[in-house]
């Protein structure tokens, strides 16, 4: 693998980011987008949990939010992978970058099972179902409260990364 790190690290477009303004240009731009894809992902997540924005159904507040966490997403990836071509080797060995890229792979399982388990029975119970309802509202509330501390984590250790590089 190192093979392939340092034959990123030795591409003009490395060298361009790594050695001029635009690596901390990059890296703003991907701590905003961070930022857009956690603000958005912890409003579905809070609904999910129901304490917040209870007055909208979980699946408007989704069909009017995962739009932006995706577009927001894409942009931080993007980012992400130019500042990690500058020193791909060092990240690559990097324990908090792995540790959050760990995350962003939980985080994803934990979305995907949610969209394609949990998000079609998204229509809340009728009341007299209290049963269900109660099921409905703890299977939502563990995904909502378990992304919100993937997204955390994976903050905190993109913040750490570069004081361990
Ligand atoms: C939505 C997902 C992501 C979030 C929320 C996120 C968040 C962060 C945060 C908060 C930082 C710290 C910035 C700073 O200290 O100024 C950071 C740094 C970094 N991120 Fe991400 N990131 C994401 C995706 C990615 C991806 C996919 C990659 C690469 C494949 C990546 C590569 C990096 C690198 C290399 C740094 C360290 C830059 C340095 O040396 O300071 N990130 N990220």
């Amino acid at each position: 693998m190192n093979e392939i790190w340092y034959s990123l690290e030795a591409t003009e477009l490395a060298f361009r980011v790594g050695a001029t303004w635009w690596f901390p240009m990059i890296e703003s731009i991907h701590v905003l987008t961070a930022t857009l894809v956690l603000g958005s992902v912890f409003m579905v997540d809070l609904r999910l949990m129901g304490l917040a924005a209870r007055r909208y159904d979980v699946g408007t507040l989704i069909t009017e939010l995962v739009p932006w966490t995706w577009l927001a997403f894409v942009l931080a990836v993007v980012t992400g992978c130019l500042l990690f071509i500058v020193q791909a080797s060092s990240y690559a060995s990097n324990t908090a970058f792995l540790i959050k890229m760990a995350g962003l792979v939980l985080a994803g399982l934990n979305m995907g099972w949610f969209h394609a388990y949990l998000r079609p029975t998204s229509l809340q119970p009728s009341a007299g179902a209290t049963g269900r309802r109660k099921q409905w509202a703890h299977s939502h509330a563990t995904v909502g409260a378990l992304s919100l501390a993937l997204w955390c984590g994976i903050m905190l250790a993109g913040r750490w990364i570069g004081h361990l590089v």
